[in-house]
């Protein structure tokens, strides 16, 4: 079930504001999220954490929080920026290869639902910082289940050969030293196996995974009270307008269908991406149009530095002239100022004859755009507005 929903461009509004700025539609944000929690279900045993990491920008967090989700953070900061912006502590869990013992105390100090641990070396580390301050840490042990995702191979995570989480192999050795630390409550298993999926049959892969483990788990008659099967659902770049709203209902139904939970037992999510990309555009001018010997460009004032996914993954983001919608397409390859020859938003991109001064839009940016920003060549961040606060 797809909701239908068209994102108003306030043109008069953008005419009169300097570019390149990020502009989130906050109405399909909220109409996003109560499509999410519908589908989860209200009051069920799935428990929702946005993941922070998409885009950290305060006025989507608040609306996120107040929409009564957890967060999944990746970082003391974001940590600190999530209960800043009105998430509940209790609902917090907190991942990544290296946390360094300021972060594990900021997240120890807001006593945060459930650290994932990603090593032994980690562990024992919690575990010490913990008892010093007299508390005790839940955690919840991040396997690496060794499932491919369908997806660029840079946020495939779940492969034996990623960096993240504990091997099936090691996973006994570590519950064991999980069980035996004086101040660790372990109360759940971890996984991710990557990031823009839209076939939910790499998520049955992880649920068929899971449900074996568990039944490793019985035999020794170990359960946990928290499955955590990460985030990863993709959205539909090529067309914002079609599905400005992701499929949620496939996506819980899948859970649903194939991951036998025990009796009482949580599934908890971490989703940043299906929430947060569809809502966002990032607004551009046109600096110039120039003719190459066998081609011609659009040079825009945004560039790699605002939205860094073109260049990194070859990603696609719908580019659209707002200016002049009507007049005939012509063919560009839209690109930003930056001094690499990477800073290519799209070849040969059809478009409605485009000029010096046009508004452009690169849609589906409001993920892992702002929040991946940079000054390189000394460029400012990009400004952002809401539909809100325009
Ligand atoms: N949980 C864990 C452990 C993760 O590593 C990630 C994303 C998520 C949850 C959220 O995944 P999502 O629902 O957003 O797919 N910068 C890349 C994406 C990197 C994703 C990293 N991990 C991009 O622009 O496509």
């Amino acid at each position: 079930m797809t909701a239908t929903y068209t994102t108003r461009f306030p043109l008069d509004k953008f005419r009169r504001l300097d570019t390149p700025f990020y502009y989130y539609d906050l109405e399909l944000l909220r109409l996003t999220l109560a499509t999410l929690l519908n589908e989860a279900g209200h009051d069920s045993n799935f428990k929702v954490h946005y993941a922070v990491k998409a885009n950290a920008n305060p006025a989507l967090l608040r609306v996120i929080a107040n929409a009564g989700l957890g967060a999944d953070c990746v970082s003391g900061p974001e940590i600190s920026r999530a209960v800043e912006s009105g998430f509940d502590p209790a609902k917090i869990v907190y991942a990544g290869v290296g946390k360094t013992d300021r972060e594990i105390i900021t997240a120890l100090d807001h006593d945060i639902f459930c650290f994932n641990v990603e090593s032994e070396a980690e562990l024992e580390v919690i575990n010490q910082l913990a008892a010093d301050r007299a508390k005790r840490a839940r955690v919840a042990i991040r396997v690496n289940p060794d499932v491919g995702a369908h997806t660029h191979a840079n946020i495939t995570t779940g492969l034996a050969e990623n960096k993240f989480g504990i091997s099936m192999a090691d996973l006994d050795r570590v519950i064991d030293l999980a069980l035996n630390l004086p101040a660790i409550d372990l109360v759940g298993l971890h996984f991710h196996i990557g990031s823009q999926i839209l076939d939910m049959t790499d998520f049955t892969a992880l649920c068929n995974r899971i449900n074996l483990l568990q039944e490793r788990l019985d035999l020794r008659g170990l359960q946990l009270p928290h499955i955590n099967v990460g985030g990863g659902l993709g959205i539909d770049y090529r067309h914002p307008e079609r599905h400005p709203v992701p499929d949620f209902k496939a996506y819980f139904d899948t859970y649903r269908r194939h991951l036998q939970l025990r009796p009482g037992q949580t599934l908890h999510f971490e989703i940043g991406r299906a929430i947060v990309a569809q809502c966002g555009s990032l607004v551009s001018r046109v600096t110039y149009v120039k003719q190459g010997a066998s081609k011609q460009f659009a040079i825009l004032d945004a560039g790699m530095t605002d939205l860094i996914r073109p260049a990194l993954y070859q990603a696609f983001h719908k580019i659209e002239n707002i200016s002049n919608p009507e007049a005939p397409l012509e063919a560009y390859d839209v690109v930003g100022p930056v001094c690499e020859s990477s800073d290519v938003f799209g070849k040969d991109v059809e478009l409605p004859a485009t000029h010096r001064g046009d508004l452009i839009l690169l849609r589906s940016a409001g993920a892992y755009g702002e929040i991946m920003a940079s000054g390189y060549n000394c460029r400012p961040l990009p400004l952002s507005y809401t539909s809100d606060s325009i």
